[in-house]
């Protein structure tokens, strides 16, 4: 228990459907960069969602006289790999009312409490670094490489195209990998397929900006798709107007023009490190659209 602790000790619970309008109106003034209606699209899409059975469904809350003054969101996915399904958690959304703090790590601690399950923080704020030390999270990403990726030469012959526009009829996409890019195209990231000789290859970018749009990789096979197929992707998306990629990395990437950003670290806590390129039913990818203030309505 933290020395300082207020007078006014609140329950800790997890959040419920009924919970998400107080979760919403906390979230807006704790986050104000995103209004009440982004919150409460975010809570929408949360409820939305099938999560795995035995885990939390929107994650957990801090209650004091009815009202929610504290909150975390836990997104709970089952991810099915060739032989296994793993269990992927990405935290996010973590804030306490003022009158609350010296509270918060309850919720931090019940959030990440899972055995066998993957944690992702692709996104820790500021100064939550020693509450990620304690709780067993370790960096795995540095930052990203900012691409000019439509510089890049053509390395083999392939076709990128839209999964909106995409003919799966006679596709050569897996179900596991169809399903990935429907349900990122959902949260309003940009899904692509590259068929390339007898393989269709999945992409999922997140459009964002700062200065200029650049998207965001979230899912990607293994890292030398991207680095292989970046001349044709970085072409196909500059015709949408966004000239840069960002790639998740821990040095700059060879084959690739452009510049290694050092300082942008996520973190896991679990059994393994996620693979550099997958960010797939992240928070970023999740909230996708909302956040990314390219939503259109
Ligand atoms: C981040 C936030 C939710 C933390 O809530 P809080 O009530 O201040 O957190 P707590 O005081 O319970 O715990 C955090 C601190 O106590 C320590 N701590 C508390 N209980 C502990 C325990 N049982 N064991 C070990 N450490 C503990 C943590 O390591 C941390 O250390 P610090 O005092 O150096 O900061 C709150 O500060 C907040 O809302 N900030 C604004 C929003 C934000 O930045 N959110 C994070 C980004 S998503």
């Amino acid at each position: 228990m933290n020395d300082n602790a207020p007078l006014t000790r609140a329950i800790c619970r997890e959040i419920e459907e009924a919970d998400l309008d107080g979760v919403a109106d906390l979230l807006a003034k704790g986050f104000p960069s995103y209004d009440r209606a982004v919150w409460k699209g975010v809570c929408q899409r949360l409820a939305d969602r099938p999560w795995p059975g035995g885990f939390p469904r929107f994650g957990w809350m801090l209650e004091s006289k009815g009202r929610v003054v504290g909150s975390i969101f836990t997104i709970f996915t089952a991810v099915p790999l060739e032989r296994r399904v793993e269990i992927r958690c990405s935290t996010s959304s973590w804030f306490v009312e003022a009158k609350f703090r010296g509270q918060g790590f309850r919720l931090a601690r019940q959030a990440a409490k899972f055995n066998d399950v993957i944690y992702f923080n692709p996104t820790p704020g500021a100064g939550t670094r020693p509450v990620l030390d304690h709780l067993g999270f370790a960096p795995y990403c540095r930052g990203h490489f900012l691409a000019v990726a439509a510089a890049s030469p053509t390395r083999g012959s392939a076709h990128i195209c839209d999964y909106a526009d995409y003919n799966s009829k006679g596709s050569r996409l897996s179900p596991a990998d169809a399903a990935l890019l429907a349900d990122h195209s959902n949260y309003g990231c940009i899904s692509l397929v590259c068929e390339a000789g007898d393989m269709a290859l999945p992409f999922v970018f997140l459009r964002r900006r700062q200065y200029v749009s650049y998207a965001q990789l979230i899912y990607c096979r293994q890292p030398s798709d991207i680095i292989k197929y970046a001349g044709l992707i970085g072409r196909h998306l500059l015709k949408r107007g966004i000239p840069l990629l960002a790639i998740d990395c821990n040095g700059p990437i060879k084959g690739l023009i452009g510049h290694f950003m050092d300082n942008k670290p996520k973190f896991f806590k679990g059994q393994r490190a996620p693979r550099l390129g997958d960010l797939a039913y992240s928070e970023l990818a999740f909230f996708g659209d909302y956040v990314s203030g390219f939503r259109a309505e």
